[in-house]
This record gives structure tokens, sequence and C-alpha cells, in this order.
């Protein structure tokens, strides 16, 4: 057993946090208020294993926490967290800068020459970032195995090799195939695995179905 903590109470957070329980895990959920009633209802339905909090609780709670909050809040997110609670914990990064306040389809906040995972480790390098799951709708993130007979890719990125080897065991335990797993090198690599998402939001529209993922053939 160990003990994760999740930013974020939406589908991607309470998704993960719902599989890491299935696997024997304890997890504090955290949000910007105590009283959120979706970490509330989230943490009523696992009583010993779930537990609510603020974001800052989720980093006393483990030294691995899970980034599942809105992109372009997640600088604030973890801000509002504060630098002397960062230090040396692992933050697994899903998040992606899509930004909605123009209308559809959104932009991202940050491309090109950089990336939101960056900018989270630029800002705070006490933390080990890697980027991960950030690709594929959050269903098959914790069960890959529901489409294509599990064999299909996802990614990894981040500068430190052991924190990326640890998420490759947790990407394991959720049921990835070790062989699937892509490690595309450092956290530069995020800028492509967050400007997939256009291409993501294009193929979701013109199949109406967001259960679907890419698989490298050569
Ligand atoms: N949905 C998917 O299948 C999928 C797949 C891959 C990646 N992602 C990425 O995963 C992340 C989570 O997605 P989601 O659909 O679960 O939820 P979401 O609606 O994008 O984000 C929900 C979380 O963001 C927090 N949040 C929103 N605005 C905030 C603000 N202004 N300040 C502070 N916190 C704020 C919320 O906090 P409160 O709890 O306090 O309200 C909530 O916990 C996103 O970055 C998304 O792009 C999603």
């Amino acid at each position: 057993m160990s003990t994760f903590g999740v930013l974020g109470t939406g589908a991607v957070g309470q998704m993960i946090a719902g599989k890491l329980i299935d696997l024997g895990h304890e997890v504090l959920m955290g949000s910007r208020t105590m009283d959120n009633e979706k970490a509330l209802k989230f943490a009523g339905s696992f009583p010993g294993k779930s537990f609510n909090g603020l974001f800052a609780d989720a980093f006393q709670f483990s030294d691995i926490v899970f980034n599942c909050t809105h992109g372009v809040a997640s600088l604030d997110v973890l801000r509002s967290v504060g630098k002397e609670n960062l230090r040396d914990k692992l933050l697994i990064d899903l998040s992606n800068p899509l930004d909605f306040s123009h209308g559809m389809p959104p932009t991202l906040s940050i491309c090109n020459t950089s990336s939101l995972a960056e900018s989270i480790q630029s800002e705070f390098p006490e933390l080990k970032v890697v980027k991960a799951l950030n690709t594929t709708w959050c269903g098959i993130m914790v069960n890959p195995g529901m489409i294509g007979g599990g064999d299909h890719n996802t990614f990894v990125s981040g500068h430190d090799e052991s924190a990326k080897q640890r998420v490759k065991e947790i990407l394991v335990s959720f049921g990835w195939m070790e062989k699937n797993i892509l490690d595309l090198g450092d956290l530069t690599a995020a800028r492509g695995m967050e400007m997939y998402l256009p291409l993501w939001l294009r193929i979701w529209g013109a199949t109406k179905n967001g259960a679907f993922n890419v698989k490298i053939v050569s």
C-alpha cells in the first residue's frame, strides 16, 4: 500500500483516484475548498481509503501527486500550495493547457517553445515533473485493456530518470504494457505531448468516440 495525492476533483482526478484505491492505495484528493462536493462525495464512497483536503494537503499526504487540474489553472494551483511544500515531490502531470475562453475549438495557452509541464518545472524546480497520460481519455488511462487488447502506446517525459522510472511502474500497475510505454526523453518532449491535443480533439469530433488511442507501427 502506498499513499498518493491527486490535485483535481473532475473526471480525471476521480478516475485516477478510483484506480489507485482499487489497487489498494490511499488517496487524498485536493481542491480549492474543504467543502468541495465532488471530493466529499468521493471520499464518502471509500471510507478509510480516500480523503479530501486543500491542494496543499495532497502534498502533505504523499510524495507522489497527480496533477489533474484544469490546465490553465495548474500554475495557480501550485502557487497556492507554496514552494516549501513541494520540495522533492514527484508531480505526475496529466493536464493539458487547453484554453476554452475564446470558444471552440480551444487553443493551447502555452506551446511551440514551451509546454505547461516545462512551465511548472521551471517555476517550481523543487518538483520532479513527469508528463504522462495526457494523450488519452481518462477511461483509457486507467484501463488500457478496454481497447485494442491493450496493445497501444502511452508516453512519458521528464528530466529526472528515477522519477520517470517510478511513473513507468505506476503505469504498468494501471495495466499498460511495459513495451508500450514510450519514453520520449527530457521534459521538452511535453511540448509534442500537449500539442497532440488539437489533433486528439478533431479525431474525437470526427469519430464521436473518445475511447481511442495511437499505436506506433513501423
Ligand atoms: N477528461 C479527460 O479524459 C482528460 C484526458 C487527458 C487529460 N485531461 C486533462 O486533465 C485535466 C483535468 O481534466 P478534468 O476534465 O478532470 O477536469 P477540469 O474541469 O479540466 O479540471 C478540474 C479541476 O481543476 C480545478 N480548477 C479549475 N479551475 C480552477 C481555477 N481557476 N483555480 C484553481 N483550480 C481550478 C478544479 O478545482 P476545484 O476542485 O476546486 O473545483 C478541479 O479540481 C485537464 O488539464 C485536462 O485537459 C483530461
